[in-house]
């Protein structure tokens, strides 16, 4: 497997593994710390495409707000490398901060009124920082295919909508929430938790699927839904609620009524970790 450190280097792998196969690469961006989500991820995307499966690992720092986890946030980078290879990635780009941002750097991408809602209101700035590496990342390699989870529903949103608008050529492909056992939904700042917070996030899950049986048994009112995971999240009073909305997946709107493809997404905190969860109504 290559350790590709460069924007440079990257380009010229991608541009070779084209040019010998005829066909198009797959990306699948991260900022390590992989576990079996971006594992399902990166099983996807060499599966997609074969001996051309590239996943970049890299902690981007405009995506985090001043009082966030930046610099605490987990950093394994040999144990992902043995994990994405396991799944057959062939190229692993890991860049410095410097190559991602040369000094002086004054270019952003703004993905407009999209970036300000669900996890964009209370993290102002964190999806321009999102669609800004993210621009970058598919600008270097031209990949055809690029892999996100579903998990955070509302930076695919915003993503599909830069891809969009930029024109930028790649297909978003999102694959679905992988879980614990219990529920939890796998995210790199699980590592965060105690125990008792660890038993206490399950309300997440828990408030999602409540609102998965009532849709199933037919309810459709937007508040009827948002009021029952709320009632579910009182369970837990430690923890607490960032928002529960039930939005158009696209605009990321607010919407009345329950219909097939619409996003129910809640965060909240527990302790001082924030997670999501979500759920496509069916
Ligand atoms: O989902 C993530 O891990 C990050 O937001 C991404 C897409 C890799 C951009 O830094």
């Amino acid at each position: 497997m290559e350790i590709l450190k460069t924007v440079e280097q990257l380009r010229q792998w991608s541009r070779a593994q084209r040019c010998h196969s005829g066909e198009g690469i797959a990306l699948v961006p991260t900022m390590g710390a992989l576990h079996a989500g971006h594992a399902s991820l990166i099983r996807a995307a060499a599966e997609a495409r074969p001996g051309r499966a590239a996943v970049s690992i890299f902690v981007n720092p405009t995506q985090f707000g001043p009082n966030e986890d930046f610099a605490k946030y987990p950093r394994t980078f040999k144990a992902d490398c043995a994990l994405a290879e396991r799944q057959g990635a062939t190229a692993i780009f890991a860049p410095s901060v410097e190559e991602m941002y040369p000094a002086g750097a004054a270019t952003f991408v703004d993905v407009e009124g999209l970036s300000d809602r669900l996890d964009g209101k209370s993290r102002p700035g964190h999806f321009r920082g999102v669609a800004t590496v993210v621009a970058k990342l598919l600008n270097a390699a031209e990949p055809d295919l690029a892999f996100f989870g579903q998990k955070d529903a509302a930076q695919v949103a915003v993503l599909r909508r830069m891809v969009n608008d930029l024109r930028l050529g790649a297909k978003i492909v999102v694959c679905p929430i992988v879980r614990e056992h219990d529920g939890l939904a796998l995210s790199s700042r699980n590592t965060y938790l105690s125990s008792e917070e660890r038993r206490q996030a399950l309300v997440l899950s828990r408030a999602i699927r409540r609102v998965e049986e009532l849709v199933a048994g037919g309810e459709r009112d937007s508040e009827s839904l948002i009021n029952a995971a709320y009632a579910v999240f009182a369970e837990e009073p430690a923890v607490r609620v960032d928002y529960i909305e039930l939005v158009d997946w696209s605009t990321l709107l607010p919407v009345m009524s329950a219909t097939p493809g619409t996003l129910f997404a809640v965060a909240a905190w527990v302790g001082k970790t924030r997670l999501i969860d979500n759920a496509i109504i069916a």
